[in-house]
């Protein structure tokens, strides 16, 4: 059972950050108090009633999340599928809705030695993941933020996976990969400009991480031009788009004429969230009829990047 005065203080800290506005409020409590004593939140259970200075620690950090600064940040790392990574400020903090795109990633048939493209890749999370699942792919994760190329080379150090630092929209880029790559995976800026947005992301996710233009397709656009040259013949495109944006997506690939079998996916809370699509083996002319996929309509469904839900 937990120490009397530790659980306490999380019942405390819980009351503090509900009223802050903090949705997970518990949960980010108890994190936080196993964050600091150093286990994990399933043991909190089981640890010996801390010392003073945890508690002075644990009234700053709890405070600092009642100031709605990102869970993230006050521990230094985010889950991410199988993966722990270092953020903090100035990185985009991986987030659940992407592990959909990894999922579906992970269940296709690559060949052995596998190249494999991620565009925008942050801190490095989904090619990290999908370098561990393939040992023996080529990985290259790209993006062209200091910041995020600093944590992206720290959270892959230990893997094969190759940093490089360019802007995706550059026309040409990397023309050495034309008809190289397998497999082409991109979370990139892609929410609308004006979108209303929970304090954690307006205030402390990068605006260049989060932001795709007016229509939220000045990134997706020009990647699945990238990726329409880069890719050989069936290989294959998952791209992450905001909740808004499915069918614009499946349109924006569609109209390469590059692509067959778009296909629009929803993430694990049922929304709208990426779009599959693969190379065509001989080019613009097999692409009759590949444009009418669309979702059908859930309610309520605007809320990725902890966007605000509608009241
Ligand atoms: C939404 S974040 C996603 C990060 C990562 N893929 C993830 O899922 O955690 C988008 C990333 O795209 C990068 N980015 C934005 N515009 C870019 C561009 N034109 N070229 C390369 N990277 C870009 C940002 O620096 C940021 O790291």
């Amino acid at each position: 059972m937990t120490a009397r005065r530790l659980r306490q203080a999380i019942e405390v800290a819980t009351v503090a950050l509900a009223e802050a506005g903090v949705a997970s409020a518990r949960v980010d409590a108890e994190l936080l108090a196993a964050h600091l004593a150093g286990s994990d939140r399933g043991r909190l259970a089981t640890i010996a009633e801390p010392d003073a200075e945890f508690f002075r620690r644990y009234d700053e950090a709890i405070t600092a999340r009642a100031r709605r600064i990102p869970l993230q940040h006050l521990t230094g790392s985010a889950a991410f599928g199988p993966l722990d990574l270092a953020v903090g400020p100035g990185v985009f903090i991986p987030r659940p809705e992407t592990e959909a795109l990894l999922e579906w990633a992970l269940a296709q048939r690559l060949p052995e030695h596998p190249v494999i493209v991620d565009l925008c890749t942050g801190s490095g999370a989904l090619a990290i993941a999908l370098a561990a699942h393939w040992p023996k792919a080529r990985v290259i994760a790209i993006d062209d933020d200091p910041v995020a190329l600093d944590y992206a080379r720290r959270n892959a150090e230990s893997t094969s996976v190759e940093v490089l630092g360019a802007d995706v929209t550059t026309p040409g880029l990397l023309s050495e990969l034309t008809g190289t790559v397998d497999l082409v995976v991109s979370n990139p800026p892609y929410i609308p400009l004006g979108a209303d947005l929970e304090p954690e992301v307006a205030e402390h996710d990068p605006e260049h991480a989060l932001f795709g233009g007016a229509d939220g397709m000045a990134v997706i656009a020009p990647i699945v031009e990238l990726a329409g040259g880069w890719l050989r013949p069936s290989g294959l495109l998952a791209v992450e788009h905001d909740d808004t944006t499915s069918p614009q997506t499946v349109e924006t690939v569609t109209a390469t004429k590059l692509f067959e079998t778009v296909t629009p996916h929803r993430d694990l809370a049922g929304r709208p969230r990426f779009v599959t699509a693969r190379r065509t083996a001989d080019g613009p002319a097999r692409l009759a009829g590949v444009g009418a996929a669309v979702l059908p309509e859930t309610a309520g469904s605007r809320g990725r990047h902890n966007t605000k839900e509608p009241a």
